[in-house]
């Protein structure tokens, strides 16, 4: 089921996610509407509480890590993930979220990570990957935890945002 995203300033994209202590029916449920609301929208990734709901629970399109863009979509349901810098060399990617709309912004991040996680059947899935791909497994991995990528910019271009966000309301 398409579920409404949540978009800043939400006061709720700032909650941290509680970890999953079994595959239910509810979590099954929670990866459907994560996958079609994904599939929906468009894009590398959605996050459980950008849908209100503060599962350790995450979605990520693993054909974005092949660089073909006719490769099929290939949304894995990553449960509980845990992140593991390889490489903390400093590496910027030109991020955008669905929940901040109209704004994209160069984030800078460790350049190669690692990322464990559990999928439907409980099994363990291992995941590496740098660039924009990098980019993503810590751009998702970051909501579990309340951060967005704006969170992660410089205060000059934030409140640029902010202020451009609040003349929009206005309007
Ligand atoms: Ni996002």
């Amino acid at each position: 089921m398409l579920r409404p995203v949540l978009q800043y300033p939400d006061p709720r994209l700032s909650q941290k996610s509680e970890p999953v202590d079994g595959i239910t029916e509810e979590i099954r449920g929670l990866v459907q509407d994560l996958k079609d609301t994904l599939i929906s929208i468009g894009g590398v990734g959605i996050a459980a509480p950008q849908i209100g709901v503060f599962k350790r629970v995450v979605i990520l399109d693993l054909s974005q890590a092949r660089h073909d863009p006719d490769a099929p979509q290939e949304l894995a349901p990553l449960i509980n993930p845990v992140l593991t810098v390889l490489d903390p060399a400093p590496h910027e990617e030109n991020e955008g979220c669905l929940s901040v709309p109209d704004f994209r912004a160069r984030v800078r991040r460790p350049r190669r990570v690692a990322l464990d996680a559990v999928d439907l059947d409980g099994k363990p899935v291992h995941l590496e990957g740098e660039g924009y791909y990098g980019a993503a497994m810590q751009h998702e991995t970051d909501h579990l935890d309340g951060v967005l990528f704006i969170d992660r910019i410089s205060y000059l271009k934030r409140s640029l945002y902010d202020k451009k966000l609040k003349k929009n309301r206005k309007m």
